[in-house]
């Protein structure tokens, strides 16, 4: 199968084909990913709150992510692999950004993504001309929740409906291979989709664009809740879990397990 690459997002966009991402954490989720035929895993900071119990992305740090993108990395042997910026590892400065970005590269994925519109465009223009592909970000985007007085959906109104097109403008400009959008009306998604020419993602975004993303711990159900509305669980892993514990537990008080088919003679 050929191999995703920004130039195959973009055929894709044209062929009007609907491109599938999904976040993933570890090697093992990775590997089940890319072989179902996932197109890109974004190893996302939402690590942070899926796995390591923080109630933001804020306290994610490059020590948190490097170990797990490498982990991603090696699961996936088609699918573009994206590593996610976390918070503070490129708004310091632009050399910040290169340093971390670099870091992320050397592990081998094929891209950073990095939150914002007009306000990262240098960065991004930077990350770019040296050579990384690089994922936008904008819409609800969770490094900046203080800032907009929570998680709320964003382009409601038409001054912010405006500024993430022009924010969707400024990244494509600034050289981005693709743009995921989060939690928008459909009509701020699909205004973005006709005025840009890179393949376009949503998030809680509606479907007027070139594909979608979802955490994959939403996914499977192994969030805790209460989940947003754009969320579909298409598992229920988390009841699947608790019956296997309390069943185990079960059988160890009761004498049942181990059997004989489980011990050594
Ligand atoms: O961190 C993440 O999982 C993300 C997705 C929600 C797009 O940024």
């Amino acid at each position: 199968m050929e191999r995703v690459t920004p130039q195959y997002l973009k055929k894709k966009k044209e062929k009007g084909e609907r491109a599938v991402l999904l976040t993933a954490y570890d090697y093992f989720i990775a590997r089940l990913e890319d072989e179902a035929g996932i197109d890109v895993i974004l190893v996302g900071d939402s690590y942070g709150t899926t796995v390591l119990g923080y109630s933001s992305t804020l306290p994610v740090t490059m020590a948190d992510m490097l170990p797990i993108v490498g982990a991603v990395r090696r699961g996936a042997k088609r699918a573009m692999v994206i590593a996610d910026m976390p918070y503070m590892s490129y708004q310091p400065s632009t050399e910040h950004a290169i340093r971390n970005a670099g870091r992320f590269m050397r592990l081998g994925v094929d891209g950073v993504k990095l939150e914002g519109g007009i306000v990262v465009k240098d960065t991004v223009k930077r990350l770019v001309d040296i050579g990384i592909p690089v994922m936008g970000h904008t819409g609800m985007t969770p490094q900046s929740y203080k800032k907009f007085g929570g998680y709320r959906v964003r382009g409601k109104k038409k001054d912010e409906f405006q500024e993430l097109i022009t924010d969707a403008m400024a990244l494509e400009e600034a050289g981005v291979f693709s743009i995921i959008v989060e939690c928008v009306p459909e009509d701020v998604t699909r205004r973005i989709t006709e005025e840009i020419k890179v393949p376009v993602y949503g998030i809680g975004a509606g479907k007027h664009c070139d594909g979608q993303i979802l955490v994959v711990t939403d996914l499977i159900g192994l969030s805790p809740g209460p989940m947003p509305k754009f969320v579909k669980e298409y598992a229920h892993l988390q009841n699947d879990i608790t019956d296997a514990i309390n069943r185990y537990m079960d059988e160890v008080r009761n004498g049942t397990y181990p059997n004989a088919s489980h011990t050594y003679f």
